[in-house]
């Protein structure tokens, strides 16, 4: 059932173009009767549900107008809630909060009728994201559940939602389902900023063609991708710990690299934005402890954070630099670069957090570490 693979957690990376296909497969598409380049979004668990619908309007409707989206998740869940913010601030114009689900629903937080609360969960247990749902219910919020298997707790208790069809995530470390969560909130924002105007019809269906290319340029990609991250978690597996640093959107993308990272190989790590480190963290750079820096030439502060990449090379880090293909800025001051395939910024995070997930396998499997299960540790939290 490894399907020929050692571990459940290698079989689900090497599975994400197939599971991003299906988690896209029938929500974005280009009519047979439109131009060549027109796309377009349908999110059925949102727009149709009729039966649900409040003063007439659909789930969608509500969302796009409520007064702030508030988004409840723990772990890799929360990660891409903090990549949803990027995205539904940046392509929708809705204000968002991310919330660790624990500290909203302890912090009796306040909440009103107009605003929405998205739930994310891969197993839809998670005790604490369902306790938040079920409070921000008591204050009659809009809830919508974001969820990969079926049928279960947080997908029955919330008003709508969107299924990730990522299929079934056997290893505790989430992959798969990670990169199916960051598709599901892409197309939400895709579809709010259409139906708010605030995307224009040109710029919707460059990102649409631009996403619905994500999982075909990840498989070719994966051909060499898995041999160069082998190569360089050979030279880190004796590392004990390992700081991880993006800028924006791929600021979650640093903390899931380092979250994948002490979960699976039990080496300490920390992500950070770039630029933060220089407030502390710095401290713990000497050298050969790894630094791995995703730095995309569309980032918002590309040329702060080379500048910060070059200080940790003066400081005798080993530096990893995740970035644009065919980008020569990091030769002289990396240990390793890692290329990345084209894409738009708001979706590089599918594709920046590839080689992180490989680079936390192969160490933790030279490590000789339990990678499918890690020690203390539950696929669902369901304690609380
Ligand atoms: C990390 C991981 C956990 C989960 C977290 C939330 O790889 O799997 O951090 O992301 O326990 O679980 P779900 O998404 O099922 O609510």
């Amino acid at each position: 059932e490894k399907g020929g693979f050692k571990h459940f957690m290698l079989k689900e990376i090497m599975d994400q173009p197939n599971a991003m296909r299906n988690a896209l497969r029938g929500r974005i598409y280009q009519p047979v009767d439109a131009a060549p380049d027109v796309w377009e979004i349908k999110l059925g668990g949102l727009e149709k549900a009729k039966e649900r619908a409040v003063d007439g309007r659909s789930p969608l409707e509500r969302m796009a107008h409520a007064s702030r989206l508030i988004i409840a998740a723990c772990g890799t869940s929360w990660h891409s809630a903090l990549i949803a913010k990027c995205a539904f601030e940046k392509l929708a114009g809705v204000p968002t909060e991310v919330e660790y689900a624990s500290e909203f629903r302890y912090r009796k937080p306040l909440i009103c009728q107009s605003d929405c609360l998205i739930a994310i969960s891969q197993s839809g247990e998670t005790a604490d994201t369902l306790e938040a749902i079920k409070m921000a219910k008591q204050y009659k919020a809009l809830t919508i559940g974001i969820v990969n298997v079926v049928g279960s707790s947080i997908a029955r208790e919330t008003d709508a939602g969107m299924y990730l069809h990522a299929g079934p995530e056997i290893g505790v470390a989430s992959t798969k389902a990670f990169t199916c969560q960051v598709i599901a909130v892409l197309l939400m924002a895709l579809r709010l900023g259409k139906q708010l105007g605030t995307l224009s019809e040109e710029m919707l269906h460059t990102y649409c063609a631009a996403l619905s290319a994500v999982p075909d340029s990840i498989e070719e990609w994966l051909k060499s991708l898995t041999e160069q991250t082998r190569v360089i978690s050979k030279y880190f597996r004796l590392a004990t710990n390992a700081l991880f640093s993006g800028v924006g959107i791929h600021f979650p993308v640093a903390l899931e690299g380092a979250l994948k990272l002490k979960e699976i190989s039990y080496i300490h790590a920390e992500g950070f934005p770039a630029a933060e480190i220089r407030h502390g963290g710095i401290t713990l750079i000497r050298n050969f402890v790894p630094v791995i820096c995703i730095a995309m030439r569309h980032d918002p502060a590309y040329e702060q954070t080379k500048q910060v990449v070059s200080d940790f090379r003066a400081k005798d880090a080993a530096v990893v630099v995740i970035t644009d293909q065919g980008n020569r800025d990091f030769d002289q001051v990396a240990q390793f670069v890692v290329q990345c395939p084209e894409t738009k910024l708001e979706l590089q995070p599918l594709i920046s957090c590839v080689p992180l997930q490989l680079l936390s396998y192969y160490i933790a499997d030279m490590r000789g570490c339990s990678i499918d299960q890690p020690r203390n540790l539950a696929k669902s939290v369901t304690v609380e």
